[in-house]
């Protein structure tokens, strides 16, 4: 099976995770690349005036892929503007994909929501959705504390931490038929 990932990342939290999936099913890989530089001021913007922010064109021939891994952080438990511009663009290029983020925090309902976003976006579902938290990193008094886990950066040891979770989401990929 072929996979591609595409990935979008402002602080670089998804870009290690997306470059880590790359290495470890050995797959290619490509970034999403905005037009204008981002700001924590343009993602608020964003996410009020739900935009879709312009972005480079993406070379990479996506129908020649059997499955897509979109990579993207989560924002107001919405997957990043980028994302959601990329998959307008390209969505009759998309035969089949899923979902991975690195984002902060454990929000009841937020797998469901983005399911759903990008099932509308796409027309039809994701066929794996999964969230690494980067709020599970810290000890349960710090899990809700916004500003903490918004900057945080992960390690490559981190990394580790969220291995069976994401073994789970690539088995679940790979175990899917076509
Ligand atoms: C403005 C803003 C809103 C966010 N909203 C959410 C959210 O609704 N749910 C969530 O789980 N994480 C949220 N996050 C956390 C990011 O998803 C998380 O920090 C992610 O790891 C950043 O990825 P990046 O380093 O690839 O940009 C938000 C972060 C920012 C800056």
């Amino acid at each position: 099976m072929r996979i591609l990932i595409i990935y979008f990342s402002f602080s670089g939290n998804n870009r290690r995770l997306a470059e880590y999936l790359a290495k470890e099913i050995q797959c290619d890989i490509c970034p999403i690349i905005e037009k204008k530089r981002r700001t924590m001021l343009t993602i608020v913007l964003d996410m009020i005036f739900k935009r879709s922010p312009k972005i480079e064109a993406i070379e990479t021939p996506i129908s020649n892929y059997d499955h897509t891994i979109l990579v993207a952080p989560i924002w107001d438990s919405k997957i990043a503007n980028p994302l959601k511009t990329l998959i307008k663009r390209k969505k009759n290029s998309l035969n089949n994909y899923s979902f991975i983020s690195f984002c902060g925090f454990d929000r009841p309902g937020q797998k469901e929501r983005i399911t759903n976003q990008l099932t509308d976006l796409t027309g039809y579902p994701p066929k794996a959705v999964s969230e690494l938290k980067v709020c599970e990193l810290f000890p349960s008094e710090y899990r809700d504390e916004v500003n903490t886990i918004s900057r945080y950066h992960i390690t490559s040891k981190d990394l580790f931490k969220f291995e069976d979770k994401i073994y789970d989401f690539l088995h679940l990929i790979q175990r899917t038929k076509y």
